[in-house]
């Protein structure tokens, strides 16, 4: 039987880990400590799952006493980014097995911290990489392990995040690069975790230009100067163009969306903090716009960009090898895209033969199917018939996270970054 607390009643916490276990996973599993720095989030979580109204709540510095009164054998680590560091150290100094979700933690000299812990510990981390879950995803590492494209070379890799989703990043904590590592690393970490899974390469080095183009103190489409401002309460919506695409003046329109959770209209569900301020404040201090350049240990280079402000949400995708090409284009979210959209396939081109195009078997759930598969692994099991892994450990946390870092202080320094180095620094810089 899986024992568990939970560090960090977010929303993630609540969608991804409490009501799965609670609802599909309880012959195994068992939620027996609830831990979170805001009083309401714990209280919020017994309203919406009565069934756990007994359970015994913790405040961040009452780990070690929720440890030895409840004795969990799991710790889920689901909490603000900065945060997760605390409790995998915590979660692996008591010998506990920890699920973070991602990124791992928001440095490379953390990452290297929960690496060293976790090599002296009986427990064992996993870090919750669901887009590797997502059907095309794995249908792309199949056709790499099945020799389809021969040793790879290079990959272009160009996501884009609609203006919905974009802006949630900087109407929330996401906009501290303090909290969340910025978005080269709360964001990226995916994009990055399932290209070095995808090659099967370490990286090596990376150099990157990086932006604050859209959001912040000096964003175009600011209706006025004006600080501390927060949407659902802000006199100037109608003319914010941000804001009036995706509401309306009844505020009756509902955008889909996995997790995007906010607060203007109905009883607050965080004590002192609102999900909706203005994303043209001062202290935005993160980029919205990345082109980086990565170099793996087996030769392979990566193409890479991100922008946080597209009229529609999606990623182009293109791996070549010695005997051949993979590519892919997803539109993320029908429901936000404002024309038709071609449905997602992967074509595959021999270096001389002629082209395939695959018609992936898709599963249903949020992030492509990606989220009900990897509950399945955590509180079931790994799949015992899947000839290959997809959990992700710590050190696959650990390289994304580096990458994301290199991405952030080359686009500051204008220079290379060497992988290897952050993961071995115990300084880092201030830039
Ligand atoms: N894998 C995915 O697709 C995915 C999607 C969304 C979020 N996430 C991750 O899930 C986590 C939660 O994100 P969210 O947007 O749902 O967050 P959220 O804003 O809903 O909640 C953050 C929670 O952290 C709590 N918190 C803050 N400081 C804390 C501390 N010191 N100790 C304990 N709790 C503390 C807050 O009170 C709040 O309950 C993040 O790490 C995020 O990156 C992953």
């Amino acid at each position: 039987m899986k024992k568990i607390v939970v560090c960090g009643i977010s929303n993630r916490a609540l969608g991804m880990f409490i009501e799965p276990v609670l609802n599909d996973f309880h012959e195994g599993n068992q939620i027996v400590g609830l831990l979170d720095v805001d009083p309401r989030r714990l209280e919020l979580c017994k309203e919406i799952y009565p069934v756990l109204s007994n359970v015994p709540v913790y405040y961040p510095e009452q780990f070690q006493q929720m440890v030895e009164e409840i004795a969990p054998n799991t710790v889920i680590v689901a909490s603000r980014d900065n945060t997760h560091i605390e409790y995998i150290l915590q979660g692996l100094a008591n010998d506990l097995d920890v699920i973070t979700e991602k990124p791992m933690v928001t440095t490379a000299e953390d990452a290297r911290k929960v690496m060293e812990a976790e090599a002296t510990s009986a427990g064992n981390v996993t870090v919750a990489f669901n887009y590797r879950y997502n059907a095309f995803h794995r249908k792309i590492k199949e056709l790499i392990l099945d020799g389809k494209i021969g040793r790879i070379t290079s990959v272009d890799l160009n996501w884009y995040i609609d203006t919905y989703h974009g802006a949630s990043y900087f109407k929330r904590w996401n906009r501290k690069r303090e909290l969340s590592g910025g978005l080269s690393i709360h964001k990226s970490t995916h994009h990055f975790d399932l290209i070095n899974w995808w090659l099967d390469q370490n990286p090596v080095e990376v150099f990157a230009y990086g932006a604050l183009n859209y959001y912040g103190k000096d964003g175009e489409l600011n209706p006025s100067p004006t600080d501390n401002r927060y949407c659902g309460t802000c006199s100037e919506q109608l003319n914010c163009d941000y804001y009036m695409r995706w509401s309306n003046r009844r505020h009756s329109l509902k955008v889909k969306d996995d997790h995007i959770k906010s607060d203007s209209d109905k009883e607050p569900s965080y004590s002192n903090y609102r999900p909706d301020a203005c994303i043209f404040d001062h202290e935005i201090d993160i980029e919205d716009t990345y082109v980086a350049t990565v170099k793996y240990d087996k030769g392979a280079f990566l193409s890479y960009s991100i922008n946080f402000s597209v009229p529609y949400e999606g990623y182009r995708l293109a791996i070549n090898g010695t005997k051949g090409r993979i590519e892919t284009t997803e539109y993320h979210e029908p429901s936000r895209v404002p024309f038709p959209i071609p449905e997602q396939t992967i074509d595959y081109y021999p270096l001389f033969g002629s082209k395939e195009t695959i018609h992936v078997v898709q599963s249903k759930g949020a992030h492509g199917g990606g989220d009900p598969l990897i509950q399945e692994e955590l509180f079931l099991g790994v799949d015992p018939t899947r000839p290959y892994k997809i959990l992700a450990g710590a050190e696959a946390g650990a390289y994304s996270i580096a990458v994301g870092e290199g991405v952030w202080k080359s686009s500051k320094t204008n220079q290379p970054v060497r992988v290897d180095e952050l993961l071995q620094s115990t300084v880092i810089k201030d830039y």
